[in-house]
């Protein structure tokens, strides 16, 4: 009995010859598909068995199931995105609630599940995203400083490298939070009762207008300038899905996630300026 060693799997080869394929063209075209292979007899004898014994590639023994690493490529990018979001959740909280506490005892924790969170969402968002195009500057810097760009990378930098793309979903799905985070500012309890006391606030200072320009000026531009940001994350993140990555030539792939993400990581950049213009840091 012959035997093939697959990548984790061992496929019993005569088994597999002695069943004969099944005509199911939907379920052919699919495992072509998920494959890669066509007509070898390696890829049919897979998939008479995998017809015959309901035989996927998620069902392996529970041995083999320990052995595989879990999202290998996701470690880097939820390890930093997860320190990021610590060191940001304490600073933002002892600036926005712990400093106001001690100092004045004014109670502002009602600000931890909305307004700090939506500190940090961003922050991190815009972080991960630099770190997408980060190594490709220190790679293009490592090629120039080698002479060559035939020489290895060093380890750190190809790990780097070759979670991108995570890094880049991630901040997408940090970005997509931040804007409900935000757009939801208005229907807060504590924003209607602070809307009604600036009002009546005006009232006794016998104001009739409270319109500030330059503030109606950077809130229109800078909320505009997140909303085109995000929709270019999200037109990156759709790229980045396989089937939609596949049918894109070279070029068409490469313009899309260099330039356009250059472009969303700009939008995004003057965006939180603009939101910051007139404010400390
Ligand atoms: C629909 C899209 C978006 C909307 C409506 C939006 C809205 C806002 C609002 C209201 C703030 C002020 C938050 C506050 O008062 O504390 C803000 C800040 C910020 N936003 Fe966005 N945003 C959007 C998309 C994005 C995207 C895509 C990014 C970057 C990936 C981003 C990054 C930032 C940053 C870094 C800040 C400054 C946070 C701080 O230091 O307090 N935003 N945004």
């Amino acid at each position: 009995m012959e035997k093939r060693e697959g990548d984790n799997c061992t496929i019993d080869l005569n088994t597999a010859q002695s069943i004969k394929p099944r005509r199911n063209t939907g379920n052919l075209s699919n495992l072509n598909m998920d494959m890669q292979v066509t007509s070898t007899p390696e890829a049919a004898a897979l998939f008479s068995l995998h017809q015959a014994h309901h035989f996927g590639e998620f069902e392996c023994s529970s041995e083999q199931h320990c052995k595989q690493d879990l999202f290998p490529k996701w470690h880097l990018p939820m390890k930093i995105a997860s320190v990021i979001s610590f060191l940001m959740f304490i600073y933002t909280s002892l600036r926005d609630v712990i400093y106001p506490f001690i100092t004045r005892k004014e109670n502002a924790f009602y600000k931890i599940p909305i307004l700090i969170i939506n500190k940090v969402l961003p922050v991190v968002s815009i972080t991960l995203l630099a770190l997408v195009y980060l190594p490709g500057i220190l790679a293009a810097g490592f090629q120039l400083y080698s002479g060559t760009k035939y020489k290895r990378f060093p380890q750190w930098l190809d790990r780097w490298m070759l979670s991108r793309k995570q890094f880049g979903l991630l901040s997408f799905f940090f970005a997509t939070m931040h804007a409900c985070y935000s757009l939801c500012y208005p229907m807060r309890r504590s924003y209607r009762y602070k809307l009604m006391n600036w009002a009546f606030q005006q009232i006794k200072q016998k104001k009739e207008n409270a319109w500030i320009e330059h503030d109606v000026w950077r809130m229109e531009i800078y909320v505009s300038l997140g909303i085109v940001g995000l929709a270019l994350l999200t037109l990156l993140a759709i790229a980045s899905i396989p089937s939609v990555s596949h049918s894109l030539t070279w070029r068409e792939f490469h313009y899309i996630q260099s330039k356009m993400g250059y472009l969303a990581l700009l939008l995004c950049t003057v965006h939180a300026l603009v939101f910051a213009w007139n404010k400390p840091v």
